[in-house]
């Protein structure tokens, strides 16, 4: 076992929030969720583990070494808004049609790939608002990238930035607060898992919460939620959301590969990695789907790596998405 568990007493997490963000009570679940399957999911899932006593959370702990390494990873030079940096390269797409989004739906699915040490690759959903030097943006995922996590696995993340240019990654820092007694934001995930996360705004609390649907019997568990002092410009949902991949890594090595490895160049949505379960949640709360001429491709080197929209395949996988590429020495800086 690399992973180290540790119980942290709740209330010693909610008084390192409490100080930096003025929290007056921590919220257990969104307002108005139904609860029913929650408790299922919870023991199924967990049957094999360890249980945090009651009033407890799991935190996880990474060894030392890869904290001390992870915080060299600045969460400002991994931003789904653009591909700014060099070495950085995007291939999603984003929905902007209206304002005041609510949230996103996404099943991102992991795939097998080879990267080096200093590189990452990963693929996300998120929600965003941009205004000419500021940006506030919440993305989840999964990433295979060993300077955060410490070995060559997906690992399950959420990253935030908020206001003054805070954020960070996962619990690095205060910020997301965890509510799952036994299911961290970021954790090892097996390969060809469906990881189905939703992230969605409380319509009373307007905090941004994280919860995920178990792709065997679509039960819903609660992770936790951002809430919305950490951010100034996602007060009133999100300006767009989106989804999609990136690749970061050194401009003078060649890039490393997104999603399966292929591009979305055939017909087969199964033969490059995609997503699919896309939603999006409406400016009045509904979740809805989208179509072809609401997307907005957000692809840098299209050599390398491409993104194709599918559409809706039948009711196991919703709307889908495909993305990815092999990466390699032609991707421009
Ligand atoms: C923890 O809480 C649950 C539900 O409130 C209860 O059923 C269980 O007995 C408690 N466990 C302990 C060890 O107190
Ligand atoms: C990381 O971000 C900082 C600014 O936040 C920038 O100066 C630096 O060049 C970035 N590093 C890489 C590898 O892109
Ligand atoms: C990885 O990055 C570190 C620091 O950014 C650098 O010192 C090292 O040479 C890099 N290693 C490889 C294999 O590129
Ligand atoms: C929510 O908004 C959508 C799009 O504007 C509309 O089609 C739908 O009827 C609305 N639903 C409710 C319950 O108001």
């Amino acid at each position: 076992m690399d992973i180290f568990v540790s119980f942290v007493v709740f209330i010693l997490s909610l008084l390192s929030v409490e100080s930096t963000i003025h929290m007056k009570s921590i919220k257990m679940k969104p307002t108005g969720w139904d609860s029913q399957s929650e408790n299922k999911f919870a023991e199924g899932k967990h049957k094999n583990k360890i249980e945090c006593p009651n009033g407890t959370v799991p935190i996880l702990r990474t060894k030392k070494k890869h904290v001390i390494q992870s915080q060299e990873y600045s969460i400002n030079n991994f931003t789904v808004l653009t591909a700014k940096y060099p070495g950085t390269h995007i291939a999603g797409m984003k929905i902007v049609e209206k304002h005041n989004y609510r949230g996103v739906e996404a099943g991102l699915r992991t795939y097998n790939l080879i990267i080096d040490k200093n590189q990452s690759t990963s693929a996300q959903a998120y929600v965003a608002t941009a205004s000419n030097d500021d940006a506030n943006s919440i993305q989840v995922g999964w990433m295979i990238n060993e300077q955060l996590f410490g070995d060559k696995r997906p690992w399950s993340y959420g990253s935030w930035l908020g206001k003054h240019g805070t954020g960070c990654f996962n619990v690095q820092c205060p910020g997301f607060v965890q509510v799952a007694k036994n299911d961290p934001i970021s954790e090892p995930l097996k390969l060809d898992y469906l990881l189905w996360l939703t992230i969605h705004q409380d319509k009373e609390t307007k905090n941004w919460w994280l919860t995920q649907t178990n792709p065997g019997d679509v039960s819903k568990i609660h992770l936790g939620y951002w809430p919305k002092e950490l951010f100034n410009l996602l007060g009133d949902g999100a300006d767009f959301v989106g989804f999609g991949g990136i690749v970061t890594g050194d401009p003078r090595t060649p890039s490393p590969p997104m999603g399966n490895g292929r591009l979305p160049n055939k017909d087969d949505r199964l033969w490059s990695g995609y997503l699919d379960h896309l939603t999006i949640i409406q400016p009045n709360y509904t979740h809805a789907g989208f179509n072809d001429l609401m997307t907005m491709p957000l692809v840098d080197s299209s050599v390398c790596y491409d993104v194709n929209y599918v559409g809706y395949v039948d009711e196991h996988v919703g709307i889908a998405v495909s993305y990815g590429g092999p990466g390699g020495i032609k991707c421009g800086d």
